[in-house]
């Protein structure tokens, strides 16, 4: 089977390479000539455990393409899949679905014989008939089917999310579209993996509804860490304790500092503003955007409360700042508010983050960057770990104690047993507990 990949984002450049893997034959196209360039030589721009080993195979084996031709690309392929950005628009929280809507015009131009189109891209409720919609207008020849297949990657797992996922969901109404996918997944589905074909608007809606579900778990634990804060709780035995019930799992119910990401606040409040849109308001997704604003911008108030009320004049070294573990990606991750937060407030910055710290300094002014955590740490107030890099999960307590200027830590991932690190002499802050 021959597909194309529209958009070398991380959805598009992981779909297609995984696809590739699975002896396919893949054009991933992308209008960005130096990302192109890029890639043909090897080079992957994100970093994703496994990624660029794969695409070098599969580049090698003439299986994974790259090209900026969109033309070159979509001309006599089986499917076409869209995979390009849709941020949140500004103003007013929708996605911003221009991306999706000119890959759709450019495709209906150049699409020979029945091709099905793809939208891999997370898109509201409805997009996939407004796809069908374009491409019907821009060439009335077109032969093709519109087909929503949501992806559920989550970063630094994305490939075995790819491969062994839960489940393949498909909203497709046609035989010959169904078909089409059904081929193009026999590999993954061969495993006993699920395929769920639906309605196009229900495969849209399973997409937000599922990260809007797993958004409300977080809130909600997060929520209550707070609570078992004031009351004396323990978060990790009280999240352990409900997590065995069955009906509840025990997955996604780890406190920290706040979701982020490109998926879950900007899906979050895409559902948010359709339901509200369609006069079906989803209250619980609108509570828990509202929520995990609040707990990131409170995130800076816990390292000022560390710090005897002030951090003025004072070096906080922050560990961590990609918005999880295993990935470069800074998209809407807490750091983006911690740090200016205790900024204005008078603090000096020393930071260190093993993937993210060049795209943390694009978008991050005054932070002195360090080479490891101790360096981040030496004479430092106060330290913060904020993503749950397994590197930071076995500092020396000793050097980490000896070196700062106070021994004070506040874990915002709870990676420490509290009494263990305490004995070591080090003043420990953790969340909900
Ligand atoms: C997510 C979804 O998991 C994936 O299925 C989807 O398609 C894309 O969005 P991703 O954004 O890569 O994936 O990361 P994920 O591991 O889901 O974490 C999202 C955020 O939630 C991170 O900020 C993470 O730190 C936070 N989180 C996650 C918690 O705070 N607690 C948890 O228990 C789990």
């Amino acid at each position: 089977m021959r597909i194309a990949m529209i958009g070398t984002g991380y959805v598009g450049l992981v779909s297609g390479t995984c696809f590739s893997q699975f002896g396919i034959d893949v054009t991933c196209v992308d209008l960005d000539e130096n990302k192109i360039s890029r890639l043909k030589n090897g080079e992957v721009p994100i970093y994703e455990p496994g990624l660029e080993q794969m695409v070098h195979e599969n580049a090698a084996a003439g299986r994974l393409k790259f090209t900026t031709s969109l033309a070159e690309g979509v001309s006599d392929v089986d499917a076409v899949f869209i995979a390009v950005g849709t941020p949140t628009r500004h103003g007013d929280g929708h996605a911003d679905l221009s991306y999706v809507y000119a890959a759709a015009e450019e495709i209906a131009k150049h699409i020979t014989g029945y091709t099905v189109i793809v939208d891999k891209s997370t898109v509201p409720v409805g997009t996939a008939r407004q796809v069908a919609d374009i491409i019907r207008k821009t060439n009335p020849d077109a032969d093709f089917d519109v087909v929503s297949n949501p992806e559920f990657l989550r970063e630094g797992a994305a490939i075995s999310d790819f491969t062994k996922p839960d489940r393949v969901v498909i909203g497709a109404e046609t035989e010959r579209a169904k078909q089409c996918m059904e081929r193009l997944y026999q590999p993954i589905v061969a495993n006993r993996v699920p395929l769920m074909i639906t309605g196009l608007e229900t495969a849209e809606l399973i997409k937000y509804a599922s990260n809007a579900f797993l958004a409300v778990k977080i809130g909600f634990v997060n929520e209550l860490a707070d609570l078992c804060e004031k009351v004396g709780g323990d978060i990790m035995d009280v999240a352990q304790g409900m997590g065995l019930d069955a009906r509840i799992g025990s997955r996604f119910l780890q406190p920290g500092p706040g979701y982020g990401g490109s998926c879950f606040p900007k899906d979050t409040l895409a559902l948010m503003r359709t339901g509200q849109e369609c006069g079906a308001p989803v209250r619980i997704v609108e509570a828990v955007v509202d929520s995990n604003d609040r707990r990131k911008k409170s995130m800076a108030d816990r390292v000022v409360a560390a710090c005897d009320g002030s951090v003025e004049g004072k070096t906080v070294a922050i560990l961590g700042f990609t918005f999880k573990a295993e990935t470069d990606d800074m998209r809407d991750s807490p750091a983006l508010d911690i740090v200016p937060a205790l900024q204005k407030q008078g603090a000096r910055i020393k930071g260190f983050d093993p993937k993210g710290m060049e795209e943390a300094a694009k978008l991050l002014d005054d932070v002195e960057w360090q080479d490891d955590a101790y360096a981040a740490m030496e004479d430092a107030d106060v330290a913060v770990i904020l993503t749950e890099w397994n590197i930071f999960r076995q500092l020396d307590r000793s050097r980490v104690r000896d070196s700062m200027a106070r021994p004070v830590v506040v874990d915002l991932r709870n990676l420490y047993d509290p009494e263990q690190i305490s004995a070591a002499g080090i003043t420990y802050h953790s969340v909900g507990r």
